[in-house]
């Protein structure tokens, strides 16, 4: 199975997970990126069986569209029974790395609304410890060199993410090298700090389940 394959089981194995669920005047919160893209795909056969979407990021509203599925703004919605997204990195506690796609803010914000959180992920995501992958860190703009300052006194080389301007108008400060033995205390950390819109960490609020591809087919993890 390759590696487009897995991402195609987790997608449909997450649309089995949600199935049973639907209602007519559901509304789904959907992430970003190419393993949630599958899912968009895969959505867009039973469109038919629930109201409409709730998105990430730009990218991923303008897919859902581009297959007749409506999308809401957050503030319109009181209640999200699903979010589905992909990941950068997971660990066995569902703690998350997010954020290559630049889309970390709008992805927290629809997970913490969510009443279930189903991550989907090839297995090449799995890590025993979360940061070999760069943190994202959203932040304002003139706090740029700031954030920098203060991310380098928590022992991590930040990087700006060249040419990147967040769906928010901010700017991606990638933190190469953090030690993130505690992910619920980095993640705490980095919001401390003025300037800060998000950081990709999802440890404080993690996925519910984790429906990883792997070769010999799709576990379906929840938190240890
Ligand atoms: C977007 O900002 C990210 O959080 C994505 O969810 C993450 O990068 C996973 O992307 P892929 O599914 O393309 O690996």
């Amino acid at each position: 199975m390759t590696q487009n394959e897995r991402k195609q089981a987790v997608a449909h194995a997450a649309l089995d997970h949600i199935l049973p669920h639907l209602e007519n005047d559901m509304i789904l919160g959907i992430g970003t990126g190419s393993t949630a893209n599958g899912f968009i795909d895969a959505l867009a056969e039973i469109k038919n069986r629930f109201d409409g979407a709730v998105a990430s990021s730009e990218s991923s509203a303008e897919r859902l569209r581009t297959h007749g599925i409506p999308v809401y703004d957050l503030n319109t919605v009181s209640e999200l029974r699903f979010y589905i997204d992909g990941t950068d990195e997971t660990n066995e506690h569902l703690h998350l790395i997010k954020g290559g796609g630049a889309a970390l803010t709008r992805e927290k914000i629809v997970a913490v609304v969510a009443k279930e959180f189903i991550c989907i992920a090839d297995e090449n995501k799995w890590v025993d410890v979360l940061g070999a992958f760069p943190l994202a860190v959203e932040v304002i703009p003139m706090a740029r060199s700031y954030v920098g300052r203060e991310l380098v006194k928590l022992g991590s080389d930040p990087i700006y993410r060249e040419g990147v301007v967040t769906d928010n108008g901010n700017i991606i400060l990638d933190a190469w090298n953090m030690n993130i033995i505690n992910p619920i205390e980095v993640e705490q950390a980095i919001n401390q700090i003025t300037g800060v819109v998000a950081n990709g960490l999802f440890a404080i609020r993690p996925a519910d389940l984790l429906l990883l591809g792997t070769s010999s087919g799709v576990k379906s993890l929840t938190i240890q």
